[in-house]
């Protein structure tokens, strides 16, 4: 027993998005642990104690407050968590290098340095310390080296276990995970830190769903999954720009193709490009880790996904410019969403942040509306001029020239578009950035509507 009724102790490292849900889970479903997610961030933590949680994700309020203070909690005591733990997870950020060498596409892991040394700093016993965070492939090895430097007699055992769950859908998959993938030496005292980590999911996860690897495996496949699923999007997005410029619909061809089951119909949805906060981030450090070894021609292959991704938005732009008469100079486009994707509030590396720039760039105005994410859009666009942020869709498109639909919520699909449509200069364009609504019945009102993928309809 590590302490009173407690099998053993975790601690989290980063209370993040990744960190706050996934401990929560391991709280809700292991009542015999106790589960600590610490964080430098004092305003994270105290949102966390609070009933104004930091991150808005679907189901999770209601976990957190089936567990916080009896088995999960929340903490800016580093030092002290960390001298209790048996099992530290490690789940702190990993952004992309904007300096030095590898600026623009190495992780920077100063982040996991940094907790390293405060792990090794403050241990006086043997701990397993699990990555959790996305990182570069042999990471281990830096992260052991530094944990068992100097005279420090502690034992520390690296697990990789890598997180799948997406945004908006982070607590079902969770709780239903396709697999969870344990990375770990093949020596003594790495099954027994494997078996470990294994006997705390086989709480709630099937037995065949518990994939384990060696360490470097895991890493890498973290890695490869974020790429191979954003190399989809990218696919079928290279294959809209097709579709326009032959009549084709991409729905239509999606749909035959992703019939074949060995091709299947996940991630084939055309749109303005993927965004969030790792698929470019994962993607340009693999193609770093392709340029260290030398592999110039596998670099090339992945740095293509990014290329097609760019192309995806400056491409919706070029066809708004063009449609909307060569001219944005102060016409008002609203923008239906600001979220990388719906039932988040998250807004890292969102299209919409590019699409902003290059509309602000051609000196239109913009009002933006999201149900969830306009804090963040004020932090991302700060700076710019001619924007207002507005909570209600009706008054953002109120004398609009356009309706650029940037993320795909719900509520998107069942507003007034007569109303909309009647409150907005004519001609009134919409463009559907995600393929989203029902582009005959906006037709049918009145405008004049460019979806992905599929030729426009137009009234002139
Ligand atoms: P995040 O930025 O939301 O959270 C990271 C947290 O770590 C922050 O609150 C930060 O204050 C804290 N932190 C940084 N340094 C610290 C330190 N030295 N001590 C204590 N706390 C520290 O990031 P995230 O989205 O949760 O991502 C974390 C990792 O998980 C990344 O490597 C990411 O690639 C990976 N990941 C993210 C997702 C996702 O959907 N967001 C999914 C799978 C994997
Ligand atoms: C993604 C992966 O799906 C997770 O497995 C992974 O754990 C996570 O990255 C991570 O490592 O951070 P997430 O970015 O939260 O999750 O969300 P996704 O559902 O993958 O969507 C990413 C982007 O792709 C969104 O902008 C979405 O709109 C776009 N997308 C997705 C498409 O344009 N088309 C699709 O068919 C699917």
């Amino acid at each position: 027993m590590s302490e009173g009724k407690f099998y053993k102790k975790i601690v989290c490292i980063g209370a993040g998005y990744v960190g706050g849900p996934t401990m929560t889970i391991i709280a809700n479903k292991c009542p015999n642990y106790k589960v600590t997610i610490v964080d430098i961030s004092k305003p994270r933590i105290d949102a966390w104690n609070s009933d104004d949680l930091p991150i808005f994700e679907p189901g999770l309020k209601e976990r957190v407050e089936k567990s916080r203070g009896k088995n999960l909690f929340f903490s800016t005591d580093v030092d002290k968590e960390i001298a209790e733990a048996d099992i530290i997870f490690v789940s702190v950020n990993t952004p992309t290098k904007t300096f030095g060498e590898g600026a623009g596409k190495a992780a920077d892991l100063q982040f996991v340095e940094l907790t390293a040394r405060r792990i090794k700093e403050n241990s006086r016993s043997d701990k397993i310390v699990i990555e959790k965070s996305t990182l570069p492939v042999r990471s281990a090895e830096a992260l052991e080296a530094i944990l068992h430097s100097g005279n420090n007699s502690v034992h520390f055992e690296i697990l990789s276990n890598p997180e799948f769950m997406a945004e908006g859908t982070a607590i079902s998959d969770m709780e239903y995970p396709d697999r969870v993938l344990i990375g770990s030496k093949d020596t003594e005292t790495g099954r027994i830190a494997r078996d470990e980590l294994v006997k705390i999911y086989a709480h709630w996860v099937p037995k065949e769903k518990l994939i384990t690897t060696n360490l470097w495996s895991s890493e890498l496949s973290k890695l490869v999954s974020n790429a191979f699923l954003a190399q989809r999007i990218s696919s079928i997005n290279s294959i809209s720009a097709i579709c326009e410029a032959t009549e084709a619909d991409i729905g239509e061809v999606a749909f035959a193709v992703g019939k074949d089951t060995r091709i299947g119909e996940k991630f084939l949805q055309a749109g303005i490009g993927f965004g969030g906060s790792c698929f470019r981030k994962d993607i340009l450090n693999l193609v770093y880790l392709c340029e260290y070894y030398q592999l110039n021609e596998v670099a090339d292959f992945w740095k293509q996904v990014i290329t097609i991704n760019d192309y995806q938005v400056n491409r919706f732009v070029k066809r708004m410019l063009r449609a909307m008469f060569n001219t944005l100079v102060g016409k008002k486009i609203a923008v239906f969403g600001f979220a990388f994707k719906p039932d988040t509030g998250d807004t890292r590396d969102t299209p919409a942040i590019y699409l902003t720039r290059q509309l602000c760039e051609e000196k239109a105005r913009l009002s933006i509306t999201d149900p969830h994410a306009l804090e963040n859009a004020k932090k991302d666009l700060d700076g710019l001029k001619g924007i207002e942020y507005i909570e209600d869709p009706y008054s953002a498109a109120k004398d609009a020239h356009c309706i650029a639909l940037m993320t795909a919520w719900d509520e998107y699909r069942s507003l007034d578009y007569q109303k909309i449509y009647d409150s907005m200069e004519k001609p009134a364009f919409l463009f559907d950035g995600r393929n989203h609504l029902d582009h005959q019945k906006l037709f049918d009102i009145g405008f004049n509507v460019f979806p992905i993928g599929k030729p426009p309809l137009l009234h002139h």
